[in-house]
């Protein structure tokens, strides 16, 4: 299995709610999306399209590299299909593997035992043919294996990115209720943000939707930095080709100074990406993550309550997560949007805003008309994207 196959069908996979926004990311590369299921993407594309996929998709979590695919009624149909793979190719028994299913299949629906029937697939396979057998590696495995399984159908694929997409590694530290860097990004896609008008997170924590905003705005590669993809260590990986499409990718592409608003005298603006917290000590993690990501200078933040007056910053788009309510009681929690949708309304007047929330209860003391809402997964917890237009 080479990463670098003329013609790849690979899957990315993402967080519920973030499909269509992938796909377009996918498109806009010129890769061809071939279909599509609930938190995956199937698509095709030529020349070294896993490396590429891995440093430039925003929204994905990973790319995967799918190996066969067939029918299964019974943990050990599963077993059957992973033993048709050519095992010793795809992963030597000087390789570690780690084996994952997921499984939404009546049949085969203890992932456990499914994981361990995989596993020992790919062990026989190996120990008939070569005498020897892989060391199983639960955490960073050489080959990571993947199992989907759903309505009678199994699919097997290798993992092609290890540490999953969203840790792009500019977040060393998190304030206490940190957005996944993915759903981030995803916030600012689906919000249709023209990177150019003023964009304000005025409950930024540690700054995980300004920092993504300030990537997209200067076309920065998610992953350009990384250089630890699981592809890497597969037999064969060719490190001088994945360097050398690094060095393609790197270049970022800043904004033209016409496509930044002019200040009153035509001087160049610094710009529009601004946050705020009342939290001192978390702004300066964010800080420090936004240098980390190398967009400190694209970004302004500052420390502020978002019930004092705003400093006029009207008239842009304002995307946030503000505090879901986790630790506060249902009436504070909706005092609390009720606040919110009062001070957005006197203050923000000829802006756009969009609030990510899982708390269902408590937006709806918010007091303002949503245009949109949503569907969006963080990390698991099941929250909405509410498009507010502010009149
Ligand atoms: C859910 S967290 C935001 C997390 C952020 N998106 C990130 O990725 O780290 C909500 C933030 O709102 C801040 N906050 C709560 N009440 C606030 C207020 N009245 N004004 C400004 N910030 C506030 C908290 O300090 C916290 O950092």
């Amino acid at each position: 299995m080479s990463v670098q196959s003329a013609n790849a069908t690979l899957i990315a996979t993402c967080a519920g709610g973030l499909e269509t926004v992938l796909e377009k990311e996918i498109t806009d590369r010129g890769w061809q999306v071939t279909s599509g299921v609930a938190g995956a993407v199937r698509f095709a594309g030529s020349g070294f399209v896993p490396a590429e996929a891995n440093i430039v998709l925003r929204t994905a979590s990973r790319i995967l590299v799918p190996v066969t695919a067939g029918r299964v009624r019974s943990y050990d149909e599963l077993y059957r299909l992973t033993s048709r793979i050519d095992w010793p190719r795809l992963a030597p028994p000087t390789y570690s593997i780690g084996v994952t299913v997921i499984s939404s299949d009546r049949d085969v629906s203890d992932t456990r035992f499914a994981t361990l029937r995989v596993k020992d697939a790919i062990v026989d396979v190996q120990r008939r043919r070569t005498g020897k057998r892989s060391r199983i590696e639960r955490r960073a495995p050489d080959i990571g294996v993947v199992a989907h399984v759903a309505d009678g159908s199994a699919e097997i694929s290798l993992d092609s990115t290890g540490r999953p997409l969203h840790i792009r590694g500019y977040r060393t530290e998190a304030g206490t209720a940190p957005l996944r860097e993915t759903v981030a990004a995803g916030m600012v896609l689906l919000s249709g943000w023209d990177r150019v008008s003023p964009l304000l997170d005025p409950f930024c924590g540690s700054g995980t939707i300004l920092i993504e905003a300030a990537l997209i705005a200067a076309g920065v590669h998610p992953g350009i930095q990384r250089d630890d993809f699981a592809f890497l260590r597969w037999p064969g990986a060719d490190r001088t080709a994945f360097e050398q499409l690094r060095a393609t990718l790197r270049s970022p592409r800043r904004p033209e100074p016409e496509e930044v608003p002019d200040g009153d005298g035509g001087a160049p603006q610094s710009p529009p990406i601004r946050g705020a917290d009342r939290d001192a000590a978390v702004l300066q993690v964010a800080r420090r993550n936004a240098e980390r990501a190398g967009v400190s200078d694209l970004i302004t933040i500052d420390h502020r309550d978002f019930f004092a007056e705003p400093a006029g910053d009207t008239g842009g788009i304002l995307l946030t997560n503000p505090p879901y309510g986790e630790r506060m009681e249902l009436e504070d929690s909706a005092a609390f949007y009720g606040r919110l949708g009062d001070h957005l309304k006197h203050h923000y007047r000829g802006s756009t805003a969009w609030i990510l929330s899982a708390n269902r209860a408590a937006m709806k003391h918010i007091g303002l008309r949503t245009s949109a809402k949503l569907p969006l997964f963080n990390g698991g917890l099941e929250s909405r994207l509410y498009r507010i237009a502010l009149f």
